[in-house]
């Protein structure tokens, strides 16, 4: 397998930058294709955290080419802010590129989402107030500035003015605002474009080239299929794909060129931010799940809920991803629990729903059916291989195959790189 696509296959934050970093070591090249900075991806190496937003979780390897795709919306002032970081560390950052074709998120992206979450009221989508909603209602509406943009001084300037002039009639005059220092942030951002400049790229054609010479390629999922704008629990989802066609156009790849998904999975669920979720556990057992998970947002810091698997979900994205391999996440959190259980369906007024309902109304109104499983007493943190898990993690693991219809390729025991285990190779 020369290329592989990592999804997330619930409600985001499933381990996807801890597997990429871990799979990056045999990759020649890693992309981002699809949300920004909203995404926030914990690698730990040796005990030590990084949590990336916009940079491919490759580039903790040294060897490989960080690629952020043109669907992705780019925000500069938290790029230079994760590169710095990084740079402090002593990571090589040379390495990263950027498609000339992605679309940028200015401050008022992020001014104009506060505003539209706080209208919402109650209702609420509980976004990350990155601007993500915003750049892409832009780039949607065709007003969006791109990277392209950027390279030409002086219609860049123009492009920029015009835009906050029409979005401090909106922030002031609609929301009652106040309204942004337009100058300010031309000037920002005319520092940005020339530090950016030498590492914009056709980032398609790096990709073209480097899939033809059969060079091995990592896509790198942000959020989860739950989250997609047309597939997810709309309206509570992000704005862009993070299905795995979401790569087509995000990385600007033939669909026909990946084939093979792995879908990332928790062990359990969580989710940050509003919406339903059948098999949340507003409890205590909840609450012990969180603590043991560290369930805490890495870009917001909020608690993220959490619950029991939830079958549906997983299998739904299975679906919609053409996930062809699972990598079963913080198994671990789950040690010591007496009892364990999996949602295999939903009950909705008595009737029996296998497949993921698109009306919220619906599912808000169904109730998890589990298979109840008994839980392990021993710390599974050190296992290295398969056959050292106790008999009812392996009995867990094969109920997450037979309830999603997808083989678990990867189990992963802790957050450290070294604590994974590969049942099959992938990549
Ligand atoms: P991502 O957004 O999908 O990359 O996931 P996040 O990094 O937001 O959240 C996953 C959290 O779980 C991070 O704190 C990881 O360090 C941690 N993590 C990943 N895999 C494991 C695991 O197998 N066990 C434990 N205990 N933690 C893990
Ligand atoms: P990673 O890549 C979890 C959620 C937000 C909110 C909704 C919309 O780390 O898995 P947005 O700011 O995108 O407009 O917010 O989507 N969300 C995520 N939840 N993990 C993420 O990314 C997320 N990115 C966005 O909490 O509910
Ligand atoms: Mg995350």
């Amino acid at each position: 397998m020369s290329s592989l696509a990592i999804v997330g296959s619930q409600w985001g934050d499933e381990g996807k930058g801890k597997i990429i970093d871990y799979l990056a070591g045999k990759a020649d090249m890693v992309i981002r294709a699809q949300g920004g900075s909203n995404a926030g991806h914990t690698v730990v190496i040796n005990g030590r955290k990084y949590a990336l937003h916009l940079i491919p979780s490759g580039v903790l390897n040294g060897n490989t080419v960080n690629i952020i795709g043109n669907g992705v919306v780019f925000d500069p002032e938290s790029f230079f802010a994760e590169l710095e970081l990084l740079e402090k560390d002593g990571v090589t950052t040379d390495n990263i590129y950027l498609s000339d074709r992605a679309h940028l998120v200015f401050p008022y992206h992020k001014t104009l989402d506060e505003l539209y979450e706080n209208a919402r009221g109650i209702g609420d989508i509980g976004t990350t107030k990155r601007g993500i909603g915003p750049a892409y209602m832009d780039k949607i509406e065709r007003t969006g500035i791109r990277v392209c943009d950027m390279l030409d001084e002086a219609g860049f300037r123009k492009k920029i003015e015009r835009q906050i002039e029409a979005k401090n009639r909106l922030i002031a005059g609609v929301f009652g605002g106040e309204a942004l220092e337009g100058e300010k942030i031309v000037k920002l951002y005319l520092e940005y474009a020339r530090r950016l400049a030498p590492r914009v790229r056709d980032t398609g054609v790096m990709v073209y080239e480097a899939m033809s010479a059969g060079r091995k390629i990592l896509f790198e999922g942000a959020q989860g299929s739950m989250l997609d704008i047309d597939l997810g629990t709309y309206p509570y989802v992000t704005s862009s794909h993070p299905v795995s066609g979401g790569f087509t156009t995000g990385a600007g790849v033939g669909a026909g060129l990946i084939r093979d998904v792995v879908g990332i999975t928790k062990a359990y669920t969580t989710r940050v931010g509003k919406g339903p979720f059948v098999t949340e556990l507003l409890n205590e057992t909840g609450d012990r799940i969180r603590e043991i998970g560290h369930e805490y947002g890495a870009t917001t810091g909020r608690p993220r809920r959490c619950g029991w698997f939830d079958g549906l979900v997983v299998r739904y994205s299975a679906r919609i991803s053409g996930i062809t391999g699972l990598a079963l996440t913080l198994l671990d959190v789950l040690s010591g629990f007496d009892d364990l259980y999996l949602c295999e369906s939903y009950d909705y007024h008595g009737e029996r729903i296998d497949h993921f309902p698109a009306s919220l109304d619906v599912v808000s109104e169904c109730a998890p059916v589990f298979r109840k499983l008994p839980g392990w007493r021993t710390d599974i943190s050190g296992c290295a291989v398969y056959e050292d898990l106790p008999a009812n993690a392996k009995a867990y693991v094969n109920a997450v195959e037979e309830i999603t219809g997808v083989p678990v390729k990867i189990v992963s025991v802790g957050p450290d790189r070294k604590q994974t285990i590969i049942r099959e190779e992938v990549f």
